[in-house]
């Protein structure tokens, strides 16, 4: 309590987000058919930046001229300045290259680095475009399936190591930390996978844009930091996006330190006919970059208490649902398989009965379909209404209620 009379953000505030064209609130009857959900699905947040950000991007809004618009050297400092003062690695100004999101990147990385009928791999579950981008480009998605055990996930390094080998990869799209099993990989692991990747020749297109959501006790290692001999194969994909819920506005920074591979990526971005980025992407980023630190910082503690209290809450509550652990993002992973062995059930005890809108297992992995990912970066009242309403349908099931 002490520490709230210190805290200068409200993440209590209740913003109404609907009617907005927002695709978390508006677009129920689009995709569900109905609108009676409480969504708590796609992977932005429903708090406010701070006014001190709001009035840079108002700034640029007023001068009422939107034209074609590139990084100058403020951008550039902003972008470096953040890397080095949050996550202690520099990058040169010539590594970046801006693309509309790391989706997009990552579909960049697939044309430009590896040829139709290719093999690339990722590990499931996993957040899924990686698939899709994959295999929408022709590629053969190589799946090595991350190893669940005792609640805890792992890497299997033999069958990484194997399936590179035998399906000749070239390409591997790390999920670091990992969507939706919030791990928080460690510098062994990433240099366990780096060196399998540089025996085979493999590009690493690491996707960190959870990176600033880190839980206590846990510490990002970015790829970016194990070294000359790991980082001369990588495509760092970072975006403020997700740190700062800014999605709507489509920017990343693409960090490439390998002037070839750079060379290669940039070209296919050009082929796909992108050149300027959006400018208030552009004002956004270097507006948070370079004041949003303290808002994070109270976001992260304000998302460490929201996974304290759904954790207390199921082990009270719902102690048939299990919740992994997670080490970042504000993403929780549920395993529902001592609730219903059945996905449908379990679909129709989310959506029809708790009246929840969340992402069902099944779309990170086949093996998963009975697992939920709840976004857990709303208000406390919003998570506990869905808690609640999750309790109720399952009480009623029960012939409690
Ligand atoms: C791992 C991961 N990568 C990328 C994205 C989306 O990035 P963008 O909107 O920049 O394409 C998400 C969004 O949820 C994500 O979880």
């Amino acid at each position: 309590m002490a520490n709230d009379v210190l805290k200068k953000y409200n993440f209590d505030e209740e913003i109404d987000r609907r009617g907005t064209s927002s695709l978390k609130y508006d677009f129920g009857v689009e995709r569900k058919g109905r609108d009676d959900l409480l969504p708590l699905w796609v992977a932005d947040m429903d708090f406010k930046l701070p006014d001190e950000i709001l009035e840079d991007l108002e700034k640029r809004v007023r001068h009422g001229v939107f034209g074609y618009t590139d990084p100058k050297q403020d951008y550039k400092n902003a972008l470096k300045n953040w890397f080095k003062n949050r996550h202690g690695f520099e990058i040169e100004e010539e590594w970046n290259v801006i693309t509309p999101g790391v989706v997009y990147a990552i579909a960049v990385a697939v044309r430009a680095f590896t040829e139709p009928g290719d093999s690339i791999i990722a590990q499931e579950p996993v957040y899924y475009p990686f698939r899709e981008t994959v295999e929408l480009n022709g590629r053969k998605f190589i799946n090595n399936q991350l190893v669940y055990k005792n609640g805890y996930y792992e890497i299997d390094f033999e069958d990484f190591e194997e399936k590179i080998k035998s399906n000749n990869v070239k390409l591997f799209l790390l999920c670091s930390p990992h969507n939706p099993v919030g791990r928080v990989w460690t510098k062994e692991e990433l240099t366990k996978i780096g060196d399998i990747c540089n025996r085979y020749g493999v590009i690493v297109f690491a996707d960190e844009i959870h990176s600033d959501f880190i839980y206590k006790g846990y510490k990002h290692t970015s790829y970016m930091e194990l070294g000359d001999k790991y980082i001369k194969n990588l495509v760092l994909g970072t975006s403020p996006s997700k740190s700062f819920n800014i999605a709507g506005l489509q920017i990343a920074n693409i960090i490439i330190p390998n002037e070839k591979i750079r060379y290669r990526f940039k070209r296919e971005n050009s082929a796909g006919g992108y050149s300027q980025a959006n400018i208030m992407g552009l004002t956004a980023t270097i507006s948070v970059y370079e004041k949003g630190a303290d808002w994070m910082d109270e976001l992260n503690d304000y998302i460490q208490d929201n996974l304290d209290f759904a954790r207390d809450f199921l082990k009270k509550n719902l102690p048939e649902i299990k919740l992994i652990e997670p080490e970042g993002t504000y993403l929780i992973w549920l395993d529902f398989s001592e609730v219903t062995t059945d996905r449908r059930e379990l679909a129709k005890l989310i959506v029809e009965e708790a009246k929840l809108w969340l992402d069902p297992g099944i779309v990170f992995s086949r093996q998963t379909d009975l697992f939920e990912r709840i976004n857990i970066a709303c208000t406390r009242k919003t998570l506990e209404k869905a808690l609640l309403q999750l309790k109720d349908a399952i009480e009623k099931r029960k012939g409690k209620i």
